[in-house]
Parts: C-alpha cells; structure tokens; sequence
C-alpha cells in the first residue's frame, strides 16, 4: 500500500488514483453498455433485457464501491494536487478554468495548440464527472435498497422517481465520456502522454514526449 500512496516521479497522479481511475473507467463504460440493452424493472419483455437489468445491478455495486473509494480519496487529497475534489471550491481555479475556454475553441480549430493536460478546466471538469459518476451511484443504491422484491410490477412511486432522476442524470454521464474520450483523443493527437500518465500499467512517463 505504501508503495501504491508514493508519488510517481514523473506524474501527479498516484498509482491508486490510477487503479481507481482504471476501475471507474471500465465501470463505467460497463453501465453504460448493459444501460442500452436492459429493460428496467417494471417492463415486460424479452429475458435478455431482464438478464442485463440484473448485470447493471450487480456490476453497478461493485462500481459504486469504487466510485465512492475514488470520491473519499479524491477528499482526502491536498488542494494542490490534481485529483482533489477541493478544486471545486477554488475560486482562482474556476477563474482560470473560464480563462481557457476561448483557448480550446481556438485549439479545435487548430489555431493555438492544445492546453496542457491537467490544466484548471480540465480538474474542474474531471471532478464534475466524477460527481455525476457518484450520483449514479448513490441514486443506484437507493434504487437496489427500494425495490421491493415480489411484484415488480408495482413499483413504489417514490422508487419510480429515482429511477427518473437515475436516468436523468445518465445523459449527463454520456455527455461526460463523449466529451473526456475526444479530449483524450485530441491530445494523444498532440503528441502529449495522458494514457502513461494515467495507466496503471506504465509507472515511467516519457517527459521528452
Ligand atoms: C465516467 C468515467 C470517467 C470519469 C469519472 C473520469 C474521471 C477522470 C478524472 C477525475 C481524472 C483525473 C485523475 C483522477 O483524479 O482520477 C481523469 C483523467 C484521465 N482520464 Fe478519465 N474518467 C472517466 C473515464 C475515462 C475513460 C473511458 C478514459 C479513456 C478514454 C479516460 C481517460 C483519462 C485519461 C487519459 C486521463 C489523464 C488526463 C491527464 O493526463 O491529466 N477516462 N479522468
Ligand atoms: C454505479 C454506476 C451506475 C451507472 C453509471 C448507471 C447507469 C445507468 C444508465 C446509463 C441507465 C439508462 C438510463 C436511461 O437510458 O434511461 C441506467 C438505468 C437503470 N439503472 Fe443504473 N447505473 C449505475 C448503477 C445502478 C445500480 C447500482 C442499480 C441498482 C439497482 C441501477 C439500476 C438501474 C435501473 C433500475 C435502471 C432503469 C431505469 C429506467 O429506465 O427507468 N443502476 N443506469
């Protein structure tokens, strides 16, 4: 453990905060995948949508257990580093978050090159994932714990209305990952090393790129 807290040498993330990232990751494309084929609780229909419906439950726990390792991690983090949740509530942070919006339109129309990873609106926007990432979660458990075990077919209203803002809250999360994927995209176009950066399975970043 203690190995896995030690600051890499050439990166700020720590080899948990990579493990972590590596598990939501997969997590989340996960949920998002049997999200598409399920069919929720409630509807009748063919056995492969109520199979998937209880892969989403069942993968979606072990996923909130990783969510919720990641958020009380991303706490307990100082405010300097990149992954801390603190950056939230850094007033200079969302300033120079604001700053750099033009610089990314300007950057995806190739006239400036691309921010530097780990820049503020970066962090700022990576914790907004992870907190809808974490409302998943949480709505998704509350669900589980709700739902009443025989006659799904009446479902109480107060479950109907987290199942409601479960889904609601789903288009936010695809949102999210469309949005990181291309960012991920566009700076491995760079040239710039976010994937050694974050992998768990690479413990040497390139800094010459
Ligand atoms: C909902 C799912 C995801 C969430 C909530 C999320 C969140 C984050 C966060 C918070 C960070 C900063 C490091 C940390 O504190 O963990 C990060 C970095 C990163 N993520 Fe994700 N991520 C998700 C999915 C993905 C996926 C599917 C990919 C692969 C395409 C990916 C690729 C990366 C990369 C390459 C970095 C490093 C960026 C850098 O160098 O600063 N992430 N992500
Ligand atoms: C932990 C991360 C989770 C993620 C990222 C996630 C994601 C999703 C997504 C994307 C949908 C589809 C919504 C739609 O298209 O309308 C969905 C639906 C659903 N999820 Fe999850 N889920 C998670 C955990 C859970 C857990 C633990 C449960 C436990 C019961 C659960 C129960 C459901 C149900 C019942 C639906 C159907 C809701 C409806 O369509 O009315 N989810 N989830």
């Amino acid at each position: 453990m203690v190995v896995a807290l030690e600051l890499n040498k050439h990166s700020k993330y720590t080899m948990l905060t990579r493990y972590l990232h590596a598990g939501i990751a997969l997590g989340a494309v996960y949920q998002l995948a049997t999200s598409l084929i399920l069919l929720p609780p409630d509807e009748k229909g063919s056995a492969l949508g109520h199979s998937m419906m209880e892969a989403h439950e069942l993968g979606g726990l072990v996923v909130a257990a990783i969510i919720i390792a990641h958020f009380i991690w991303s706490l307990l983090l100082r405010k300097e580093c990149s992954s801390s949740i603190w950056v939230l509530s850094s007033l200079g942070q969302w300033r120079s978050a604001f700053f750099l919006i033009p610089n990314f339109l300007y950057a995806f129309i190739g006239k400036l090159k691309l921010p530097e990873p780990g820049n503020s609106l970066a962090k700022i926007v990576e914790m907004l994932g992870l907190l809808v990432m974490l409302f998943m979660a949480v709505t998704g458990i509350a669900i589980w714990v709700n739902l009443p075990e025989n006659n799904l077919a009446d479902i109480p209203k107060e479950v109907e209305f987290l199942m409601y803002i479960h889904s609601l809250a789903s288009k936010f999360l695809w949102a999210y990952i469309i949005g990181h994927t291309c960012m991920v995209v566009a700076h491995i176009r760079a040239g710039d090393a976010v994937i050694k950066r974050i992998s768990p399975f690479h413990n040497e970043v390139n800094t010459d790129k």
